[in-house]
């Protein structure tokens, strides 16, 4: 069978191009170069469809997603990573080069990845951190990882290893087992209005609420976060945040309110406010 009639036999064309660079573990370009793709291949292409159809996300079916153009293992314990967050990402890898290139004393240079899920954030920070240490080995770098889910942890610790990254994996209610203090603390917490999760997407209803629910107001872990964070950071430390598109000023007022300063807002590639970098 033809791409484009397996496209229009299922109705979903991302999703099947998808399930067809898993099958034949191809790049997308090569995907678009099969003129015909196998029975075999047809028949399980449709039945992964029809259980993503159902409301299971894709990457749960597949075992696997991409994020910041690397490929991490996923399971329903956690949350599929967004592209939306490698804005995150690339502001964080941002702030370690300038601190880097100012010659930051301290050393190791710290980062927290706190809410860290499948673990994608600080595992990919690890690729800059080794870059940098590989051309300057005055400087050295530790992450660490922190999540409440004992299951995701686990994710996240095989994430590390498929990754070669060496990551201290904390479980912790937040900061309450994490030691020690920050040069940069990452954060994509669970920020969805308890009445708004599933709303928009079905997919959404399969991943795990304690990854998702942000309380009332979706703000509940920003202030709890906010309200302890400075004790965990180094004097020019940094948080950044990944947030709700339509939570730029809440997030703005709870910072000013628990005495931090500099508060910048970024966008996604939707123009969509959806990070924000927070000093001390
Ligand atoms: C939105 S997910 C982010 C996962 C990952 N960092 C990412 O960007 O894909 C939020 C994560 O926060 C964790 N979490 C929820 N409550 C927590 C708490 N009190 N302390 C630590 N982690 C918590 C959840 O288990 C979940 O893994």
């Amino acid at each position: 069978m033809k791409l484009a009639e397996l496209i229009a036999q299922t109705g979903e064309h991302e999703a099947v191009i998808q399930v067809l660079c898993h099958l034949l573990e191809a790049e997308r370009t090569n995907v678009f170069l099969v003129k015909d793709f196998s029975d075999s291949v047809v028949k399980k292409t449709i039945e992964i469809i029809n259980e993503y159809k159902k409301g299971i996300p894709l990457a749960y079916l597949l075992g696997n997603t991409y994020f910041y153009n690397r490929k991490f293992i996923v399971t329903p314990d956690v949350l599929v990573p967004r592209h939306d967050t490698e804005v995150l990402v690339e502001l964080a890898e941002k702030k370690i080069i300038a601190d880097s290139l100012i010659g930051n004393e301290n050393s190791p240079y710290r980062i927290l990845d706190l809410c860290c899920g499948s673990g994608v954030i600080g595992i990919s920070l690890t690729y800059l951190c080794n870059w940098l240490h590989e051309r300057h080995h005055d400087l050295t770098y530790e992450v660490v990882s922190a999540d409440c889910s004992a299951a995701a942890l686990e994710v996240a610790t095989k994430n590390a290893a498929l990754h070669n990254a060496d990551i201290t994996f904390v479980l912790s209610n937040l900061f309450e087992d994490v030691h020690g203090k920050f040069d940069l603390i990452v954060c994509n917490p669970p920020y969805v209005r308890t009445e708004d999760i599933g709303v928009e997407d079905k997919w959404v209803l399969k991943e795990p609420r304690i990854a998702l629910d942000g309380g009332i107001d979706g703000l509940y872990f920003y202030r709890r976060i906010l309200a302890t964070a400075k004790e965990h950071l180094r004097t020019n430390g940094m948080i950044i945040f990944e947030i709700g598109y339509d939570q730029a000023s809440a997030l703005e007022q709870i910072a000013q309110k628990n005495g931090y300063h500099g508060v910048r807002v970024y966008k996604d590639l939707a123009n969509r406010d959806r990070v924000v970098t927070i000093r001390v």
